[in-house]
């Protein structure tokens, strides 16, 4: 009898521990907004990394279209058997420096030589049935006489889609023409021949295929599918041009945006930094075209409604490399690109760098508000560099908001030295990057709570959960990075008042050219798909609100206890509550929303449920949409709710409210 007793009391203990453990009540005080969200709160990092622009979201399909990398040929092959001495060679004209090298075509006695040349593009390229492709060259030629024949070939070398080309200025000068062609099949790994039939002379450069069906059907734009991903995220703004490709490798191989605008086949090539970063991800043939230049950069900022924010190398090349400094008497040539740039983005069309911009298709101006000084740049000469800019820059245009660079990591020496620094300076907004254990992320949703309210806007401008070693293929972008990330990012927007902006890096990866993992979003030829990560970044970014209001669990602000995070905000113009709750613990829970506010709620509340079967599930090109975002809705009683929250999951509710 005792022992039954025991038996039963125990029981009951357990049964009342579990409740205890798994029932959690929340408060959200919907007439106490503690903070203005930032317009532009959530946004985008891009960087020409992974092949992001060049193989990537740059539509182009020919892998060396100018002959311009080192070595002459990469990505082409001779077609043609006995192919007599110097029927094909680059050349190289004197007086081009963007430009120089060109090819030299001479073919004597028609039909007797089969001579061509074959573009393999970048890991093959992308056809799809049925649609139009757009094959241009510049060309030069005294006489006419050689034709040109092209074809797209599949893996198997099957021709599936051809045109014809007979230039038709005869006058030694450039000029440039086109033919479009339809494709018959769709094929991921393509290959371009280009047949010279007839005999003579002619000189070929910038030959280039781009389909038709580019962002905003633009002819040399970008890929649809990958700028529809970013449209879709409604970023805030657009981070460009990195990252590590802003300072590079040495002086000489940094960004230079000067020569990223104008006519493209004036837009001086480099090497891309990333080609040789890694030795286990040596990637040779990565270049920067700057088909994708600054004027692009604005434009697609403009067309997806998001704050360009260009950053400008700052007189010191990336520190992990060759530290190569600028000497502070020669800094005004940089100071003047970002005060020329400024002019780009904002004169008058009567200015010279105005005058460009609308030369190029945009006379209204781009509204630039902010600029980057400085990629993960550190130590007392960054700020020296920095206070030069600062000075010149708020004196020409004290509007303009500068953001300075903390590091490469959010704490340590580097960074406490930097932190101090900046804020000392009056820097507008200090540009915070972590790439850190998911573990880091869960235990620092607290990080900003701290902040001085008063001191510079914190830009979260590069972070991202690495399950494993940066750049590793087992560094996943899993379920286990993405719900620490959204878990982390409660405390970003509970922090609103001194967080203005956040970005995920890198965004852009290829599956068959990546250097670094984990990246937003993947790509192959043909297709592209977000990771469980994109679709965090993607909730936060639509489900921004206007203003931060409190929200409590069991009487605390919820930064991880027992594994829970939240966070809640209004949109004062969408009249809506917009809850983000993340369980990051193996219990299910009850949760009793107790939601205070003087007006009326709605009785339904919409529910947005992102989770996964397991924490190491990812998204693939396969299977684009295993952990994606479901919606349903609750009904509400009162100013109650009470909703189930599953194990390792992040919810939003919404609810609208008068
Ligand atoms: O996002 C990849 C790289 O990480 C960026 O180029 C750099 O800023 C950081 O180290």
């Amino acid at each position: 009898m005792i022992r039954k007793c025991i038996i039963a009391v125990g029981l009951v203990t357990w049964l009342l521990n579990l409740e205890a453990q798994t029932k959690k009540t929340f408060t959200v005080d919907v007439d106490q907004p503690m903070a203005k969200v930032s317009p532009n709160m959530w946004g985008v990092f891009f960087e020409d990394i992974n092949l992001g622009a060049d193989g990537g979201i740059y539509a182009e399909l020919i892998k060396n279209r100018s002959f311009e990398f080192a070595q002459p040929l990469m990505g082409w092959e001779k077609l043609g058997k006995d192919i007599p001495e110097g029927s094909l060679l680059v050349l190289n004209r004197p007086g081009n420096e963007q430009n120089p090298r060109f090819l030299r075509i001479k073919k004597h006695e028609e039909g007797k030589e089969n001579l061509g040349l074959r573009n393999e593009g970048f890991r093959g390229m992308g056809i799809k049935q049925n649609l139009r492709y757009d094959f241009s060259v510049l060309y030069r030629q005294e006489q006419q006489g050689i034709r040109l024949h092209v074809q797209l070939i599949d893996s198997l070398g099957q021709v599936i889609g051809e045109g014809q080309m007979e230039p038709e200025q005869a006058d030694g000068q450039w000029h440039k023409q086109q033919i479009s062609f339809q494709a018959t099949e769709t094929e991921p790994k393509a290959k371009l021949n280009v047949w010279f039939d007839g005999e003579g002379q002619l000189d070929l450069d910038m030959i280039s295929l781009f389909p038709e069906d580019t962002w905003k059907k633009r002819s040399g734009g970008l890929r649809a599918d990958m700028v529809q991903l970013l449209a879709d995220m409604k970023p805030g703004f657009i981070r460009f041009p990195g990252g590590c490709i802003v300072e590079g490798h040495e002086l000489s191989t940094r960004y230079q945006w000067k020569k990223t605008v104008g006519p493209i086949e004036d837009r001086q090539l480099i090497i891309n930094r990333w080609n040789t970063e890694f030795q286990h991800r040596l990637t040779p043939d990565y270049y920067q075209t700057f088909g994708l230049g600054f004027f692009e950069y604005f434009q697609l900022s403009e067309d997806i409604g998001a704050e360009p924010l260009p950053i400008l190398n700052c007189g010191m090349a990336c520190q992990f490399n060759t530290a190569e400094l600028v000497p502070l008497d020669d800094l005004d040539e940089y100071v003047q690109d970002a005060l020329d740039l400024i002019e780009f983005a904002n004169g008058d069309v009567q200015t010279k760098w105005g005058k460009l911009r609308a030369e190029m298709g945009h006379p209204e101006p781009f509204e630039l508000k902010m600029i980057g000084i400085g990629n993960e740049n550190w130590g007392p000469q960054y700020v020296e560099r920095l206070e030069a800019f600062k000075k010149t820059l708020n004196d020409r245009y004290p509007e303009i908001n500068i953001v300075a660079s903390s590091g490469t990591g959010p704490d340590g020496e580097r960074f406490e030295y930097l932190d101090t620094a900046l804020r000392k300076m009056g820097i507008d907004i200090i540009d915070e990057h972590y790439y850190q254990s998911p573990e880091w992320f869960l235990e620092n949703a607290a990080r900003y709570d701290d902040y001085d309210r008063q001191g510079p806007k914190i830009f979260a401008g590069e972070y991202a959960a690495h399950t494993d070693r940066t750049a590793g293929e087992g560094n996943k972008n899993s379920w286990r990075a993405a719900i620490a990330e959204a878990a982390f990012l409660t405390g970003l927007e509970r922090n609103a008042d001194v967080v203005s902006m956040a970005s995920y890096a890198p965004l852009f990866a290829h599956v068959d050219g990546w250097q670094w993992t984990p990246d937003l979003i993947w790509v192959d030829n043909l297709k592209a798909y977000g990771t469980p990560n994109y679709h965090v970044q993607k909730l936060y970014a639509t489900n921004k609100g206007t203003d931060v209001v409190p929200i409590k669990v069991d009487g605390e602000i919820p930064t991880g206890q027992n594994g829970i995070y939240a966070s809640a905000v209004v949109d004062q113009s969408a009249k809506q509550l917009i809850i983000k709750v993340v369980n990051h613990s193996d219990q299910a829970m009850n949760a009793e929303l107790n939601i205070k506010l003087k007006g009326k709620l709605a009785k339904q509340v919409d529910q947005i449920l992102l989770k996964a079967d397991l924490l190491d599930d990812v998204n693939t090109i396969d299977q684009p949409d295993k952990v994606a975002p479901k919606e349903s809705s609750i009904a509400i009683k009162g100013k109650k709710l009470f909703a189930n929250i599953d194990p390792y999951a992040f919810y939003i509710y919404k609810v609208a409210i008068n």
